[in-house]
């Protein structure tokens, strides 16, 4: 039991025709329910650290509550930087011990993006750290970074921008995008593009981020218990689960943790408005979180069972 590199999950996964689930994670709560589903369903997971979340909770606590989760279930874990903005960040969560990070130069221009990701790979494989990059744009907001059209990936460029920065695997954008408001009409996601990327890119693993379901029963628990969330939109399970199955080896999903955790919280409060106990209430949004990331393995990554 260990911190880890995605480089053996991928292989598997890969091979297996299922995907690692990657979960953002803030506090304690967060890692105890995405763990305990893991345990629980036998199956590997990425847990991963936004910058944002690296400012809220701050690079020791994290880790340090990251070794306590492998120590407690046993399993092993990798550690992801979620969005990496610049080398710096990158650097600092090096230092801190993390086995993956992702450099996001996606709004560079292509070439921009080519060489600070290179710089990146270049220090990172020093430190026996692999490295996510992405190419296209997806619709919505990636931290600071706010877009408000797809620029789906063009697959020779994937092939041209994998062989000269060496990274391990490559978050692509096929309509998918960050939050809870994805798609105003139909759900659609270009499944030509992903395969064209696959049968240039036999075997590299693909990224697809902004893959939440937005589960409506979620939705309507936090509306119920006086919450303001209208028009919200995710991504068909089928989707993904058929992505799952092709060269996506990592599918990151956050905003069905905090609508989940909120749900569970919202609950308490509405349930019991006398109570004030932070266990009582942040304990139903640990379970609700548990709930949810044992569905995505089973419905969606297809990964239980495999460690
Ligand atoms: O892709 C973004 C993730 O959902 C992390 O969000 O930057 O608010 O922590 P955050
Ligand atoms: P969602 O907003 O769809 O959960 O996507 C999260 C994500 O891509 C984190 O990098
Ligand atoms: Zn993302």
């Amino acid at each position: 039991m260990a911190l880890v590199t995605t480089k053996e999950m991928f292989k598997k996964a890969y091979e297996g025709n299922y995907a690692i689930g990657a979960f953002n994670i803030n506090n304690m709560e967060i890692i105890q329910g995405v763990v305990n589903a893991a345990k629980a369903k036998k199956s590997p997971v990425i847990l991963q650290v936004s910058s944002g979340a690296l400012k809220y909770a701050g690079p020791k606590y994290l880790k340090a509550m990251v070794d306590a989760a492998i120590a407690d279930t046993g399993i092993d874990l990798a550690l992801h930087l979620d969005h990496g903005p610049d080398f710096e960040t990158v650097k600092l969560a090096i230092e801190t011990g993390f086995t993956s990070v992702m450099f996001d130069g996606s709004h560079y221009e292509y070439e921009e993006n080519v060489a600070k990701t290179k710089e990146v790979v270049d220090y990172a494989h020093a430190h026996g750290v692999v490295v996510e990059a992405e190419l296209g744009v997806l619709a919505g907001v990636e931290d600071d970074v706010k877009s408000d059209v797809h620029v789906y990936t063009e697959p020779d460029q994937a092939v041209d921008f994998v062989n000269r920065t060496g990274v391990d695997s490559l978050a692509i954008a096929i309509g998918t995008s960050h939050g809870a408001f994805k798609f105003a009409g139909e759900a659609k996601l270009r499944f030509d593009i992903l395969e064209e990327i696959q049968g240039k890119l036999p075997g590299f693993p693909i990224v697809l981020h902004g893959a939440s379901a937005v589960d409506p029963a979620a939705v309507e628990t936090c509306n119920k218990y006086g919450g303001n969330i209208a028009g919200a939109k995710g991504i068909p399970t089928d989707m993904l689960r058929k992505a799952s199955s092709m060269a996506v080896c990592k599918i990151n999903m956050d905003t069905d943790l905090r609508l989940a955790f909120t749900a569970g919280i919202r609950k308490v409060f509405g349930d019991t408005p006398k109570e004030f106990d932070p266990r009582k209430y942040c304990g139903a949004g640990r379970e609700a979180i548990q709930a949810t990331v044992e569905a995505k393995i089973t419905d969606v990554l297809g990964s239980e069972n495999t460690l």
